[in-house]
């Protein structure tokens, strides 16, 4: 406290000559922002002692501070600080007393939210073993590529997920990797029961000595992220950045008493980051979901108490859609933290869920600069802070969508966007603000990288991010370019839908984009194609090929067939106009399909159909 009073202090005296000179209706809570900003960076550094303080370490403090506290609440389970602590130590003893397992080896952990993720993941940080947090969803080739990429020796899988363990199991073999699946027994060879082994093992301390070799810069998790090409690439986040996102919650005022509702996925930087991590911080209980409910959500927020709740825009869309009831304002929540709500959302939020504070922010898995909309301000992702931009240097440049990249001049530099405008939002990587890059992804990494930005010779982590900044200095997300679009809460690279669309037996090219639905956040998936000589386009088959391989926010729902794809004069496939096409039938001659899951086909798309999507009557 005291410390923050003295960061408040500093700041307000570092801020007056700005003051006088713009005197803006923002001051004091930029003031504010400021104190708390000061506010972390002295935690940082008075953290930044021997031997290395971890986030692990501040989950051991604050077990030793409350053993008894409820810490996990998941279903009809309730898990106390100490119980979670002990069950990691027998998992950890378990996985070190396997004969192919070296303490510090890369373990890629395959598991939907449940408490075994959370005693898992603390386990493998007590053995000072980084952790692969493999998406649930994903199956074969993807599953392969993701767990390939980070180069793990043991792979840890949920019960229910045996199955697309097993789809991938040979090429396992073959790599001499240790599969456990967290069942007592397992019938299938090469297959290992591993809970009864938890079960048995000793709960006795992991001795520090088996992190003596971490550093602030060592891998801690891989993150995987659907960029802007291929298959999903795994970023690396190291130490640092979980000790930096560690106060990212009780810098918004949560704190211990707190109850968070933690329905996100682990897998994913939101829920795994924000969420699990921050948790550590404040000391504050966890109500775990598998996942999202609209019609649970509220019930549950009552009925566990939660204060605290995250969000994805889609999910306020979903809960402000519900139908009205009485005891709408009927909970105790009072601040939900999250990214990608819209304006018009928002205002409905609050006007039907009663007086909610929402902390909206930016921040990207890979991204080395991201910043919270701390004034409340309707619609905004952040605010330009004078200080904030001169400790993160960041920028907007122009950016040319038709070719697909920042617009140059004369001299070869890129051209900053004058306020009001939207441009690419890019931030310059400095040591405060490194850009670790993507494990085993040179290529993949240096297209992230932009040079010669401002100045020849400069060099800035482009984000994909399309933003504006307004005359008041507010930060609005615009969209994202290139080759990814968001649906369900979930990047979708366009080149790898593609690529999975044309190992089919009939189609020969296809141009993956993404289409607009009214009344729905991010963008639909759509394909152009083109079919093979000599064969036809055969929608059951196209139907079964999409799901085998993709999940299901990333299959494209509509298919158009085109005669040839059209490409610009470098061979890149012309998306523009196809996206203002969109899926109208009355515009496009082409054949129109749509994807049906109950005739598990691809089916023509008719005028009916498309009446009934755009005026929301269809549910995609
Ligand atoms: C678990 O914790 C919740 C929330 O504090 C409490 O309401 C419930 O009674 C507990 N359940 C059990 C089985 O202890
Ligand atoms: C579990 O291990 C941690 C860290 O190694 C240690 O601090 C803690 O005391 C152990 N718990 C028990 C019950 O021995």
């Amino acid at each position: 406290m005291e410390m923050y009073l003295i960061s408040v202090i500093f700041a307000s005296i570092l801020i007056i000559p700005f003051a006088i000179k713009t005197l803006s209706p923002y001051l004091w809570l930029d003031i504010l922002y400021l104190g708390h900003m000061l506010h972390i960076v002295v935690k940082c550094v008075s953290r930044r002692r021997r031997p290395c303080f971890f986030v692990l370490d501040r989950f051991l403090e604050q077990t030793a501070a409350h053993p008894d506290k409820l810490f996990i609440v998941f279903e009809n389970e309730n898990y106390s600080f100490t119980y979670t602590d002990k069950r990691s130590n027998k998992t950890a003893n378990a996985l070190q007393s396997h004969p192919n397992y070296k303490a510090g080896d890369t373990v890629a952990l395959f598991m939907g939210n449940e408490p075994a993720f959370i005693f898992t993941w603390l386990a493998m940080a007590k053995l000072g073993s980084p952790v692969a947090l493999l998406n649930h969803n994903i199956r074969t080739k993807s599953l392969l590529h993701c767990f390939n990429c980070c180069k793990a020796k043991v792979l840890i899988a949920a019960s229910e997920l045996k199955e697309a363990v097993e789809d991938v199991l040979p090429s396992l073999i073959e790599q001499g990797v240790t599969v456990l699946l967290m069942t007592k027994h397992s019938d299938t060879p090469g297959i290992e029961g591993f809970s009864d082994k938890v079960d048995e093992a000793s709960d006795r301390p992991l001795p520090r000595s088996l992190r003596s070799h971490i550093t602030f810069k060592s891998p801690a998790v891989y993150i995987y992220t659907s960029g802007t090409t291929g298959l999903p690439k795994a970023a690396v986040v190291n130490q640092n950045r979980l000790l930096t996102a560690l106060p990212v919650l009780s810098s918004n005022g949560v704190m211990s008493s707190d109850v968070i509702y933690l329905y996100l996925p682990l897998c994913h930087t939101a829920g795994f980051i924000i969420g699990f991590i921050g948790s550590f911080e404040t000391g504050s209980t966890i109500v775990l979901k598998r996942k999202f409910s609209a019609s649970q959500f509220w019930n549950d927020c009552r009925k566990y108490r939660v204060t605290v709740v995250q969000y994805i825009g889609e999910v306020m869309r979903y809960l402000c859609s519900t139908p009205k009831r009485e005891n709408d304002k009927d909970h105790e929540v009072k601040l939900a933290i999250g990214n990608g709500v819209r304006a018009e959302v928002w205002r409905e939020f609050l006007n039907r869920f009663g007086n909610i504070r929402i902390r909206e922010f930016y921040a990207s898995t890979e991204g080395n600069v991201g910043f919270f909309n701390y004034v409340g301000k309707i619609g905004a992702v952040g605010r330009v802070n004078f200080f904030h931009r001169m400790l993160f240097p960041y920028t907007l440049v122009k950016y040319d969508t038709e070719r697909d990249e920042p617009v140059r001049d004369t001299n070869g530099l890129c051209v900053e966007s004058p306020k009001g405008e939207t441009g690419l939002f890019v931030s310059k990587i400095t040591d405060i603000a490194p850009f670790v890059g993507y494990a085993e992804n040179e290529e993949q990494t240096e297209r992230k990288r932009l040079h010669n930005v401002l100045m020849k010779g400069d060099l800035y982590f482009n984000s994909g991010d399309l933003m504006r900044i307004d005359k008041d200095n507010f930060i609005y997300f615009q969209d994202r370019v290139g080759d990814t679009f968001r649906w369900k809460g979930e990047n979708v690279a366009t080149n790898e839908v593609s690529d999975i669309l044309t190992i089919s037996d009939c189609i020969k090219e296809a141009n993956v984009y993404g289409v607009q639905v009214p009344g729905h956040e991010g963008r639909i998936g759509m394909a152009a194609v083109t079919v093979k000589e000599s064969a036809q386009f055969d929608g059951s088959r196209i139907y079964n090929h999409v799901v085998s391989y993709l999940p299901s926010y990333a299959r494209p729902h509509f298919i158009r067939i085109q005669n040839a794809v059209e490409v610009t004069g470098t061979f890149k496939q012309i998306k523009g106009k196809l996206v203002e096409e969109s899926f109208d039938p009355e515009r496009i001659q082409d054949p129109l399909y749509i994807l049906d899951n109950e005739e598990k086909s691809y089916i023509l798309l008719t005028a009916q159909v498309y009446t009934a999507i755009i005026s929301g009557n269809l549910k995609l």
